[in-house]
């Protein structure tokens, strides 16, 4: 089967309720604190992508088993020392940046040497911010020169707690380094800028021993040594990194309106939001409640005809991290020039991101100016498309596969878009709810 799609009509108008795939933070963090848990946790609505599954398996290797039926997935936790460590393991983080910076953290004390691995694209990644923190605590690593993978973690059985400034806003880097404090004897601290906080969230839900004073830009979190992790079931939401396509497909649309059901709208994931609603879409937010620590909701959008330009604070930078593709679409319909700036964090991605946003955008006809850390987009609200325009990431990027299909649907066009099978990683169902969103009722 082709692994390309071709678009060559705008979509048409539509109005709908929909519902996307489980958030795929949450689902490799529940993943990991129930492979720490006595006994059987259970998740539903849990992603099951590439990402995920690599989690599963990661787990499996450490001797953790775990079964999916249906819309259930259920790990059978052996306690919070329960890993059973091999010689020789070999851990494969395939394209996931989360799994493979978040389970260094747990690999901490592994008394023989564990190899982690990933596809070319996290090959690719910078693990020397995560290798750095660890190597404190006393693991110690093998890499190459540039301090990517493949690597290998041989743990410590007498960690030191550590002081660690994180300061890119990376959730990954902090939720590592707490893990590897809940290994370690002592009080860890954690002075980080702010980002998604998951982990910290779950670690409350589960009364484990973390203290977390929140500042303006910065957190300060202290975590101790965790003893038992008790089993954690969970309903997990929707994820707004899925949810962010349709909701600029909605906002770039004719005459459309629709409404995403259930949506992890966790304050420190909520940028999109506030960025799209600072450039005048039409955009609310319904039915909040809060579940495990949680904020969720229903999104609703409309279509929106008149998109005015931004100049993005950077403080929004963290919670719109994963969207940066999708929203600079939207820049590229306002009436006027968008400048987003400090996104040097988006190079470091799946692929180079800025490079990527602007390509589209200039695949399309419009102008950007790059810098290494920053883009102009000079928006054009009366943008044709006649020609045909062809995208292939070469690092098979699921959201560069996402973002063209959406800017085909929205800006017309004859696309031929490759490397559909990229959206295996986050977001599996991403072309199944399209159709039926382009459904005729
Ligand atoms: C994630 C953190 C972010 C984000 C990634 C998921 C997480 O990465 O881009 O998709 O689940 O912790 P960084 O920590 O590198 O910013």
């Amino acid at each position: 089967m082709s692994n390309s799609i071709e678009i060559k009509k705008k979509i048409n108008k539509f109005n709908k309720i929909i519902t996307v795939s489980g958030d795929k933070s949450l689902s490799i963090r529940w993943l990991l604190f129930s492979s720490l848990a006595n006994g059987k946790s259970k998740a539903k609505n849990l992603l099951l992508s590439e990402d995920v599954i690599a989690a599963l398996n990661a787990l499996k290797t450490l001797g953790i088993k775990s079964r999916i039926n249906k819309n259930e997935c259920v790990v059978y936790g052996k306690g919070f020392d329960g890993y059973k460590y091999n010689k020789n393991l070999i851990i494969d983080a395939k394209n996931s940046g989360t799994l493979g910076r978040l389970i260094l953290g747990l690999l901490i004390d592994t008394p023989y040497s564990i190899k982690l691995i990933g596809d070319k694209s996290l090959s690719n990644r910078d693990f020397k911010r995560i290798v750095d923190p660890l190597s404190k605590f006393g693991a110690k690593f093998k890499f190459n020169k540039i301090k990517n993978l493949p690597l290998s973690i041989l743990g410590s059985q007498n960690l030191k707690p550590i002081n660690y400034l994180e300061n890119r806003g990376s959730a990954q880097c902090k939720s590592s380094v707490i893990f590897a404090g809940m290994r370690t004897n002592g009080t860890t601290i954690i002075k980080a800028k702010k980002s998604r906080n998951h982990t910290e969230l779950l670690c409350k839900h589960l009364n484990l021993p973390i203290k977390i004073k929140v500042g303006k830009s910065y957190d300060l979190i202290k975590v101790k040594k965790v003893k038992k992790i008790n089993k954690i079931n969970y309903n997990i939401p929707s994820d707004i990194s899925s949810a962010a396509f349709f909701i600029v497909l909605t906002a770039l649309s004719n005459n459309s309106e629709l409404v995403i059901k259930n949506v992890n709208i966790n304050p420190t994931r909520i940028g999109i939001i506030t960025i799209l609603k600072m450039m005048g879409i039409k955009i609310k937010v319904k039915n909040e409640k809060i579940y495990k620590g949680e904020k969720i909701a229903n999104i609703q959008i409309k279509s929106s005809k008149v998109i005015k330009p931004i100049n993005c604070p950077p403080k929004l930078n963290s919670g719109a991290i994963d969207e940066f593709l999708i929203i600079f679409l939207v820049a590229a319909k306002a009436d006027g020039i968008s400048y987003f700036k400090n996104l040097e964090e988006l190079n470091q991605k799946e692929s180079p991101r800025l490079f990527w946003g602007a390509k589209i955008l200039n695949e399309i006809g419009v102008k950007t100016i790059t810098t290494k850390n920053s883009i102009k987009i000079f928006g054009n609200p009366d943008l044709v498309i006649n020609k045909k325009i062809e995208i292939k990431s070469f690092l098979k990027d699921h959201r560069v596969f996402m973002t063209s299909v959406i800017a085909a649907l929205t800006f017309g066009g004859n696309w031929l878009i490759h490397d559909k099978d990229s959206i295996k990683t986050s977001f599996p169902n991403f072309l199944q709810i399209l159709n039926e969103i382009q459904k005729n009722d």
